[in-house]
């Protein structure tokens, strides 16, 4: 039996030429197997274990408590459910920061025991040494500029990054930085639009945005604000595609109901 899938995987050098191709990219979070598969099969590019899953799926305020072996595990449920997109896992705060041996440990962790197929970490020039390490280690490596969630004590905000100059300047060299060391996408995460467009023309890896504006290479949301389960949370950047948290409320008082009234379950639901 061949160990080789039918289905034609994406990989970092598909993001490449689609980027060259001027076709966008897809990504999504996934956080679990049931729902890994769901976008996989739905047609996505790439899926992000994001370190959003701090906040989503564990209720945390910030992305800062959640640890590798979390995300280890939320890759490895994921990994399982995909068949065609790129996986890309984050590394959570402060498993890549002080130095790049560390920073190329909690990466290899992420490849050999989550499996994912490539890694995402937030920073330009103040990371650089560790990006060379994990590159040169032929780890694939996102980048992610403008509003980093795990600097978000240092914001003290989430309101939309790089509206000054010098911040600006900082993201495009920061953009040029990250594709002359080797990594094969960036996330831009809420910055204006127009820097965005800028960001995207000056490299020739692909930009995959968020609150970023129409003219990245792709976008990324996260799965719980598409799908509407987060209620509360309505940026102006979020296109809401379902409103399951109505959806699952209802069904679920609605069971409530069928049970407390004998309703649920009837002859044709038992043996
Ligand atoms: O953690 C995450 O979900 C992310 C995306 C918002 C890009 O980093």
């Amino acid at each position: 039996m061949s160990v080789h899938s039918e289905i034609k995987k994406i990989t970092t050098e598909t993001l490449r030429k689609m980027k060259f191709d001027k076709e966008k990219i897809t990504m999504l979070t996934a956080y679990d197997f049931t729902t890994a598969k769901m976008v996989d099969a739905g047609g996505v590019d790439s899926i992000l274990i994001g370190d959003s899953a701090a906040n989503v799926m564990a209720g945390h305020e910030t992305t800062l408590p959640i640890t590798l072996d979390q995300m280890i595990y939320h890759t490895q449920c994921v990994v399982r459910g995909v068949e065609r997109a790129l996986v890309v896992a984050d590394l959570p705060f402060g498993t890549y920061q002080s130095n790049p041996e560390k920073a190329l440990d909690s990466a290899v962790r992420m490849m050999k025991e989550g499996g994912a197929h490539a890694i995402k970490i937030e920073g330009g020039k103040e990371i650089e040494e560790s990006i060379r390490k994990i590159v040169n280690a032929g780890i694939p490596v996102c980048g992610h500029l403008g509003l980093t969630p795990q600097s978000i004590y240092q914001f003290g905000t989430y309101k939309v990054r790089a509206k000054e100059d010098a911040e600006a300047e900082k993201l495009i060299s920061d953009c040029k930085l990250l594709e002359e060391l080797g990594c094969f996408a960036v996330v831009l995460e809420k910055i204006p639009a127009a820097l965005a467009k800028k960001a995207s023309e000056s490299i020739s890896i692909p930009t995959i945005g968020i609150g970023a504006g129409p003219d990245c290479d792709g976008q990324v949301l996260v799965y719980h604000d598409l799908v509407g389960m987060n209620k509360g949370f309505s940026p102006k950047f979020l296109r809401r595609y379902l409103d399951l948290y109505t959806e699952i409320t209802g069904a679920v008082s609605q069971y409530v109901q069928d049970v407390k009234s004998s309703d649920f379950p009837n002859d044709k639901e038992s043996y």
